[in-house]
C-alpha cells in the first residue's frame, strides 16, 4: 500500500477527492478546491465521515465507486455475479495504488472470492473523468460475471435530473425530473446505442439551465447494451452511476480471464449545461485532422434505390457547380439490392444496375473535384441474399437454427463468427482498395433481440480498427437508421455521425441542440432536406433549413436538380457563407442561451479568443409576446467592439410586422451584447436568422 491515503485529482476547474477505505470512495467531485495538502485532504475526508444511524449497520458505510451490499450499501451493487451461486458479494479491498494529480489507479482483490479488479479514475486533458475497471477471475472454477458498473456520488443539492429519450427520427428528446428517493434507471437492450438511448444522465442544482447552476453528467462510452441511473436511498449519497448492459452467460470468466468495462465519462460544470459541453467537446475534438469539413451530398433522399450512372453524374455536376465538395452515394449500389428486401451481405457492385462498375461514377465525381463517399451497413444480412443462402448459420440469433423477428426485411451477421468476420473484412477491404473511396457512411439499421451483444460490439469495434488500420485516410461515419449508434466508443474509431434520417429543420434545431450537449457541431452531420420534408411533409423555407445545417457538418440531402433556379441561387450562397464560417463553428465554443420565451432559440459559437461569434436566433413557434423578447449573446469579451452583421445567406426570415428591417450591420461592445441584448423583428414560426460578431 502507498503511503497517501487522500487523493486529490484536480485539473483547475474540477476537483476530485478520493479517500481510499477499502474501495476507493469519492469525498467530493465538483468544484476546485485548490492545493490541498495531506493533513487537509485527511481533514475534508473526516469531515465528511458518514454517521452510524440507528438502526443501521454499526460502521459508516463510505459510497465508494464500487458500492458493494457487503460493505453495508442498500443501492445497486456495482459488482453482480457468482460461483455457481456462491460469492455473489465479493468483498474487494485496495491492495495497491498509484496516485498523482491527475490519475488514481488502484488494484483491489477479494482473495476468498478470488477476484482481482484493477481500476483507473482519472482527469482527462479535455476536463472529464474517466472511470473504467477491469475485472480479472482468479480462481479455477467459472465466475459469472451479471455486471460490472460504477457509480459516483452527487451532491444533495444536484436535485433535478435530466436525460433523453426518442425514436427513429426524432432522437435525443430530453425529459426532466427531480432526483426522488429510488432508482431512476435507463436500460437500452436494442445491441446498438439505441434511438431512445440516453445519451448522458445529467444531474444539477434545480432549473439548471444552459448557462447557469451546477450540473453532473454521466455517459457511457458503449456502441451496445448498456445501463445508465441515478439512484437515492435514504440511507445514502444520490449517485449516478452505469456500465455495460450483460445478459445471462454473456461474459463467464475462466482462470485468468479479465472482463474491461466500457470507459464511463463524467464532467462537472459550474456554469450550467455549456460547461458540460465544452468539457466533452475538447474529448471528441481530440486528435481529429485539422482538415475542413467538406460539404457533403448525399443522395438517399435524392434518388434513394434508383441507381442510374447518367442521373446520379447529372447530379454531381449540380452538386459540383453549387460548390458541394463530397459526394455520397447510399444505399442501393450492391447486388440485389434493389429496394430494402435483399442483398445486405452481398457487398460486390450490382452488375445490372452499374454495368461498369462505381468507377465511371466516381471518377466523374473526382474530375468535378469532389470526394466521393460509399454507404454500407456490414453488419446486416437479408435473408433475401446470396450471402445467406449460402451460410444461414452467419444470422445471429438466440440459438442454433432460430432468428428474431426480421426488422427492416433484415438480420444481422453474426460477427463472432469468425468466418463471418473475415468476409465482411475481405469484402470491405477490397472494396475499399478497388476503388477511391474518401468516406464511408457505416449504418446499422436494426436492433439485436434475443441475443448477446457483448460479443458483436467487440467484434464490431475490431471490425472498425482494422479497416481503420489499412485504410487511414478513409473517414467514417457512424449511422444507425440515423442517429441510433451515437457514444464515446464509436467516436473514438468514426469521424462523425448522421445525426438523424430527420431532415425537417423544426425537427433539426431540437434534435441537434440535444445531441450537442455531447456533440461538437462539426461531429454532427446536418444536411439541407428538401422543402416538403420526406419525414414530416412539412414545408420550410430554404433560409430556415440552412441556417439549421449551418450548425453542424454541413450538407445536402435532396434531389437539387429539382430545384428551383432561385432555390440554387440560395444554396451556392449558403455553402459560399458555410466555408466562411466552418473554421469558426468547428473550433470554437458552443453556446446555448437561456432565452426566456420559449417559442424561440438562440444558440452559437463563440471563437476560442472571442475575436469572432456566429449565433441563430431560431423562432420555432409564434410567440406569446406581440415584441420578441431581447436576445442576450453570451460568451463575448466584455471589452471587445464586434460589428453584428445580420445574415441570411439563402434569404431573410419572413416576418409579421409593419416595417421591414434593413438588416444593417452595427458595432457594439461585448459587455452590452450579452447584458444589454438586441430587439429583433417579429418573426413567423419556423424562420432563423444568423447574427455573426466579427
Ligand atoms: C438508414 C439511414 C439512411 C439511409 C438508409 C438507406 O435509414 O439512416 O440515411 O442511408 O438507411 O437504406
Amino acid at each position: 500500500m502507498a503511503n497517501t491515503e487522500v487523493v486529490h485529482l484536480q485539473d483547475g476547474l474540477t476537483s476530485v477527492v478520493v479517500s481510499i477505505r477499502g474501495l476507493p470512495a469519492i469525498a467530493h467531485w465538483g468544484k476546485a478546491l485548490g492545493a490541498l495538502d495531506q493533513s487537509a485532504l485527511t481533514a475534508l475526508v473526516d469531515a465528511v465521515e458518514p454517521p452510524i444511524p440507528h438502526n443501521s449497520p454499526d460502521v459508516p458505510v463510505p459510497l465508494t465507486v464500487l458500492p458493494a451490499a457487503v460493505a453495508g450499501h442498500s443501492g445497486r451493487p456495482a459488482l453482480r455475479g457468482h460461483r455457481s451461486g456462491t460469492h455473489f458479494a465479493p468483498a474487494l479491498t485496495v491492495t495497491d495504488y498509484t496516485a498523482s494529480d491527475r490519475s488514481l489507479r488502484y488494484t483491489a482483490t477479494d482473495p476468498a472470492a478470488e477476484l482481482t479488479v484493477n481500476g483507473v479514475l482519472e482527469l482527462t486533458p479535455s476536463g472529464l473523468l474517466r472511470v473504467q475497471h477491469t475485472l480479472r477471475n482468479d480462481g479455477d472454477s467459472p465466475y459469472h460475471l451479471d455486471g460490472l458498473e460504477a457509480a459516483l456520488p452527487v451532491p444533495a443539492r444536484a436535485g433535478e435530473l435530466l436525460d433523453f429519450t426518442g425514436r427513429w427520427s426524432r432522437e435525443r428528446q430530453p425529459q426532466r425530473r427531480s432526483l426522488d428517493y429510488g432508482t431512476w434507471l435507463r436500460e437500452s437492450r436494442r445491441g446498438r446505442t439505441g434511438h431512445d438511448a440516453t445519451i448522458g444522465l445529467l444531474a444539477g442544482t434545480p432549473g439548471f439551465g444552459f448557462r447557469t447552476g451546477e450540473v453532473w453528467a454521466l455517459h457511457v462510452a458503449w456502441s451496445g447494451n448498456h445501463v445508465t441511473y441515478a439512484e437515492r436511498f435514504p440511507d445514502s449519497t444520490p449517485v449516478l452511476g452505469g456500465g455495460e448492459l450483460l445478459l445471462p452467460g454473456e461474459v463467464v470468466l475462466a482462470r485468468g480471464e479479465e472482463y474491461a468495462t466500457p470507459s464511463l465519462y463524467a464532467a462537472y460544470s459550474g456554469n450550467g449545461i455549456d460547461g458540460l459541453s465544452a468539457a466533452f467537446h475538447r474529448k471528441l475534438r481530440e486528435g481529429r485532422p485539422a482538415k475542413p469539413r467538406p460539404v457533403v451530398l448525399n443522395t438517399w433522399e435524392a434518388v434513394y434505390f434508383d441507381h442510374d450512372l447518367e442521373r446520379l453524374a447529372s447530379l454531381a455536376d449540380t452538386a459540383a457547380a453549387a460548390g458541394v465538395e463530397r459526394f455520397v452515394l447510399d444505399d442501393g449500389w450492391f447486388r440485389h439490392r434493389r429496394a430494402d428486401t435483399a442483398g445486405l451481405g452481398d457487398w460486390y457492385v450490382d452488375e445490372t444496375v452499374w454495368p461498369d462498375g462505381l468507377n465511371p461514377l466516381i471518377k466523374h465525381v473526382r474530375s468535378l473535384g469532389m470526394e466521393f463517399g460509399l454507404w454500407f451497413e456490414p453488419e446486416m444480412i437479408n435473408p433475401d441474399s446470396d450471402l445467406f443462402r449460402a451460410h444461414p448459420d452467419w444470422a445471429l440469433g438466440p440459438r442454433p437454427g432460430v432468428l428474431p423477428p426480421s426488422w427492416r426485411n433484415q438480420q444481422v451477421l453474426n460477427l463472432g463468427n469468425p468466418d463471418a468476420f473475415a468476409y465482411i473484412l475481405s469484402r470491405l477491404d477490397t472494396l475499399l482498395s478497388e476503388h477511391d473511396i474518401a468516406f464511408v457512411k457505416w449504418d446499422h439499421n436494426r436492433d439485436l433481440i434475443a441475443s448477446g451483444t457483448h460479443a458483436q460490439t467487440l467484434a464490431y469495434y475490431r471490425l472498425l480498427d482494422e479497416l481503420r488500420e489499412r485504410h487511414p485516410n478513409v473517414e467514417i461515419e457512424s449511422c444507425s437508421s440515423g442517429g441510433a449508434r451515437i457514444d464515446l466508443g464509436v467516436l473514438e474509431r468514426t469521424d462523425r455521425v448522421w445525426t438523424s434520417d430527420c431532415n425537417d429543420a423544426l425537427e433539426r434545431q431540437q434534435i441537434q441542440r440535444w445531441t450537442g450537449v455531447f456533440l461538437p457541431p462539426e461531429l454532427m452531420g446536418a444536411h439541407v432536406g428538401p422543402t416538403h420534408s420526406h419525414t414530416t411533409g412539412r414545408t420550410h423555407d430554404l433560409s430556415f433549413r440552412v441556417a439549421t445545417a449551418m450548425f453542424g457538418h454541413f450538407g445536402i440531402e435532396w434531389d437539387i436538380s429539382s430545384a428551383t433556379a432561385e432555390e440554387r441561387a440560395g444554396l451556392v450562397a449558403a455553402i459560399e457563407y458555410y466555408k466562411s464560417v466552418r473554421s469558426l463553428v468547428h473550433n470554437g465554443n458552443v453556446v446555448r442561451v437561456d432565452h426566456p420565451d420559449p417559442a424561440a432559440w438562440v444558440h452559437g459559437v463563440v471563437a476560442p479568443d472571442r475575436s469572432e461569434a456566429l449565433f441563430c436566433y431560431a423562432q420555432l413557434t409564434t410567440s406569446v409576446g406581440t415584441k420578441p423578447a431581447r436576445v442576450l449573446l453570451p460568451g463575448l469579451d466584455p471589452d471587445r467592439t464586434y460589428t453584428v452583421s445580420f445574415d441570411g445567406p439563402a434569404g431573410y426570415p419572413a416576418l409579421t410586422q409593419r416595417e421591414t428591417p434593413t438588416w444593417e450591420s452595427l458595432r457594439l461592445p461585448g459587455s452590452a451584447l450579452s447584458e444589454v441584448g438586441l430587439q429583433l423583428p417579429v418573426f413567423n414560426p419556423e424562420q432563423a436568422l444568423l447574427i455573426r460578431l466579427s
